[in-house]
């Protein structure tokens, strides 16, 4: 990335031939609206809703050299701050939402419990999480897979990082986290905003959402304050942090700010993840029993983190779903001063998205973008593509902290629930939508039995 002296870049081109409604549209529809506005404008494209000044400027990028330029580094002229994250303040500040120079010491002290070798210590959890939902799948016959995979990483998360059985609580949970998140998204990408004290229907669904959402936080961290034993290593780890400069420890809203990225960021994210690759093999069957072969050849017992190098078409299979179904289908920054990026220069102040889905589907960059083909990832065909143009866990210093833990549950749950049961997909489309991250906007319904 490079500082942009005014005047002597030019501008990036304006989106041509789309009216107010349809770039508004593509703005908060940003899985397919990035795509759309790159045909309508090019990689770098300038999207205005309305007066600099009065509503917010938006740039889209979708070039790998444009990602480099946004993401890679930092030396302080783009940083978290577009709208939506700015939306997301009113679950508090947080890892996800604090810019640069409050952000990094909660990085450092938040990082060791998810190296590549920490979360091997929740590989357990994954493993028999995974087993009990198969389990209750076959049972059951027929499964909404969404539900299904979101209640199972609840489930995970809940145990490996806050020591809680969040399990039961998932149905209850679903309709809040959608509140909160739609919310966001809403304010973020719209011209303008009501103010959020004002008590209309919209912000009281949104303050009632919160209020039981922060219980089931709060009831945590008491938990684990009652209890020194209490296996909540991320909350352990928020109440032993210390300012490196003050010595302060973080305050209770700090705390309940932390957790919720965490649950946010952290939950749905996976299960689409896992829903998604579900999805696939069940229209697919060769391919799924190739995956089933897999996991049988490593026996009957619970998988572990040390059989992830020999479950390598299953890692396949989540790198080409996290491909076509990145949850995280856009990211922002906002330019804090003139930046360059892949050669435009874009104003400060600028909120500037990046659009990883666009990026993941451009016929340009990917031969037959649309096909479900694990095979681009074996390594051959790997080594030849810019690193640039797959971001699924973002980028730069600001890049998902929850990678490695991502990729463990997925690998793990995937594989154990393929070795214990057959999957039949029952509709042939995946519908997406974006409520923040993005997910199945409609039943993925599946037919279940058991491998035997
Ligand atoms: C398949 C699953 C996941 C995907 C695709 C994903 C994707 C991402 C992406 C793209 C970012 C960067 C956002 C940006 O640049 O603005 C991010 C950040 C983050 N993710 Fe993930 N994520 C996943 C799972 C997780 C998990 C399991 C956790 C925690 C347990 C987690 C916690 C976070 C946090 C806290 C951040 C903010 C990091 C920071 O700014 O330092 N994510 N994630």
């Amino acid at each position: 990335m490079a500082s942009a002296g005014a005047g002597t870049t030019p501008l990036p081109p304006k989106v041509a031939s789309l009216g107010l409604r349809e770039r508004l549209d593509a703005l908060r529809n940003f899985h397919t609206g990035a795509a759309l506005l790159r045909d309508h404008g090019g990689p770098v494209v300038r999207v205005p809703i309305g007066p600099r000044g009065l509503t917010p400027q938006f740039v889209i990028v979708t070039s790998p050299a444009g990602a480099h330029d946004v993401l890679a580094g930092f030396d302080g002229a783009l940083d978290k701050g577009v709208r939506v994250h700015e939306e997301t303040k009113h679950l508090g500040l947080n890892i996800f939402n604090l810019p640069h120079e409050a952000w990094k010491p909660r990085r450092r002290a938040l990082q060791p419990l998810f190296t590549k070798r920490h979360v091997r210590e929740f590989a357990v959890h994954m493993s028999t999480e995974a087993q009990v939902a198969a389990e209750r799948a076959i049972d059951a016959g027929r499964v909404e897979l969404d539900p299904f995979t979101r209640r199972l990483t609840l489930q995970v998360l809940g145990r490996s990082v806050l020591g809680q059985d969040l399990g039961a609580r998932a149905e209850a949970m679903a309709g809040d986290f959608a509140t909160l998140l739609e919310y966001f998204t809403d304010r973020g990408t719209s011209p303008v905003r009501v103010p959020a004290r004002l008590p209309t229907p919209g912000n009281r669904r949104f303050a009632r959402a919160r209020e039981r959402f922060f219980a089931v936080i709060d009831d945590a961290v008491d938990q684990c304050r009652r209890d020194p034993d209490h296996p909540a290593e991320l909350i352990r780890l928020l109440l032993d942090a210390r300012d490196p400069e003050t010595g302060q420890a973080l305050t209770d809203e700090d705390i309940r700010g932390e957790l919720s990225a965490f649950l946010i960021a952290g939950h749905d994210t996976t299960a689409t993840t896992l829903c998604y690759s579900l999805w696939a093999l069940g229209r697919d069957p060769s391919l799924q029993d190739r995956v089933a072969a897999e996991a049988t050849a490593l026996g009957q017992r619970r998988l572990d983190a040390g059989d992830v190098s020999s479950l390598e078409l299953t890692t396949r299979v989540i790198h080409e779903s996290l491909r076509l179904c990145p949850p995280a289908a856009a990211v922002g920054r906002l330019a804090v001063r003139d930046v360059t990026v892949d050669g435009w220069r874009v104003p400060a102040g600028t909120n500037v998205i990046v659009g990883i889905m666009a990026l993941h589907t451009d016929p340009v960059l990917w031969s037959d973008p649309e096909r479900f083909d694990p095979d681009r990832f074996l390594p051959e065909f790997s080594h030849t593509r810019d690193r640039w143009q797959y971001l699924p866990f973002g980028a730069g210093p600001r890049s998902c902290i929850g990678d490695h833990f991502a990729m463990l549950e997925a690998t793990l749950g995937l594989a154990t629930i393929v070795r214990a049961v057959r999957i039949e997909s029952l509709e042939a489309r995946f519908p997406l939508a974006v409520p923040f991250t993005m997910t199945a906007s409609g039943p993925i319904p599946a037919m279940v039995t058991a491998r035997s």
